[in-house]
């Protein structure tokens, strides 16, 4: 049986046919929508790179199945700069060279942007590696993500 969700995806309303009631909304964004900006690595939970905001909050989207987020408004990396400018946490990011390799980044600046929202961070570094735990670098480029938030923060 195929069902229909709707969803906003960076600010365009969507309507996505689901023929499977597994698909995860990190397969429906790369298989599907064709935005692969949202990476997939573990594909269960433990890294981060797939992480998304869902109605503002902060989602790892291996593990949100994509019919239980009908009505919801997604936003990934691809909708983050606007009228052609760089969102600042993305500026922060190279600024402060938070990436190596670059395969986490968009994961880290989805999670980035939502911690700021949530406003717990408080310009505390120890604080801001703590909130972004779930986001896993293994090039070990710590310092510069911790640094790029910080900033982007102030
Ligand atoms: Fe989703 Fe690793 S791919 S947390």
């Amino acid at each position: 049986m195929t069902l229909s969700i709707s969803l906003t995806i960076n600010g365009e309303p969507r309507s996505v046919a689901i023929d499977d009631p597994r698909v995860t909304l990190l397969d429906l964004l790369r298989e599907r929508l064709h935005l692969t900006g949202t990476k997939k690595g573990c594909d269960r939970g433990q890294c981060g790179a797939c992480t998304i905001l869902v109605d503002g909050e902060r989602v790892n989207s291996c593990l949100a199945l994509a019919l239980s987020h009908d009505g919801a408004e997604i936003t990934t990396i691809e909708g983050l700069a606007e009228e052609g400018r760089l969102h600042p946490v993305q500026e922060a990011f190279i600024a402060h060279d938070g990436f190596q390799c670059g395969y986490c980044t968009p994961g880290q600046i989805m999670s980035a942007v939502g911690l700021i929202a949530e406003g717990h961070a408080h310009g505390d570094a120890e604080r801001v590696r703590e909130l972004m735990s779930g986001n896993l670098c293994r090039c070990g480029a710590y310092r510069g993500i911790t640094e790029a938030v910080l900033e982007a923060e102030a």
